[in-house]
């Protein structure tokens, strides 16, 4: 059996310290919308922010419908090729709607700055974003963060649903992976 010394370098966030902040964010965004009409469209960015998707939205105080969609810009390298497909996208119409995009970490920017342009192009009557990670010393495009759990350093994150090659998405911590693992 491999321990957690074997492919973490050290330990970001613990569950519990995940668990403070998610319910900080979720009663900020219940506040936020708090006098909407139809319900809150919830977009869940698979696979990476599922955890962390449903730990927000079971918190939130407001009339919420859920969605998904799964894009794609990054490959198995920690590398981002910068280029966005829809790999499978909501199935509610975002005309009129106030979508809340929820996402686990914004790097280069390119995911999300996408996604925002293209529900607004769609009719979305507000496009807001909620990140569990920001990395800024990565971003090449500018974009509004309107919920961020935390700022993480320039390393490899993984845990509470980040993968490293679709590895360690089940850990319940955050931590940084040796770069020996991905440096391969
Ligand atoms: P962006 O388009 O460059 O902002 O990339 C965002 C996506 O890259 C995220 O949804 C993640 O899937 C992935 N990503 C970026 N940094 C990390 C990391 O440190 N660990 C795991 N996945 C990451
Ligand atoms: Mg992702």
């Amino acid at each position: 059996m491999k321990t957690k010394e074997d492919f973490i370098e050290r330990v970001l966030y613990t569950e519990e310290e995940i668990d403070k902040r998610v319910k900080e964010l979720s009663k900020q965004i219940s506040e936020d919308y708090k006098d909407i009409k139809k319900p809150l469209l919830t977009v869940g960015i698979l696979n990476g922010a599922v955890m962390f998707y449903t730990d927000v939205v079971r918190r939130l105080t407001i009339p919420v419908h859920f969605d998904f969609l799964i894009a794609s810009s990054y490959d198995a390298s920690a590398q981002t090729s910068g280029k966005v497909n829809i790999l499978k996208n909501i199935d509610n119409d975002p005309k009129g709607r106030d979508i809340l995009l929820i996402e686990d970490i914004i790097d280069s920017g390119t995911t999300m700055d996408y996604l925002v342009t293209y529900f607004k192009s769609r009719g979305a009557a507000s496009v807001k974003l909620c990140t569990l990670l920001n990395k800024p010393s990565r971003r090449k495009i500018d974009v509004e963060i309107d919920y961020c759990g935390f700022e993480v350093p320039d390393e490899f994150v993984v845990g509470y649903g980040l993968d490293f090659a679709q590895h360690y998405r089940n850990l319940p911590y955050l931590g940084i992976l040796k770069r020996s693992i991905y440096a391969k």
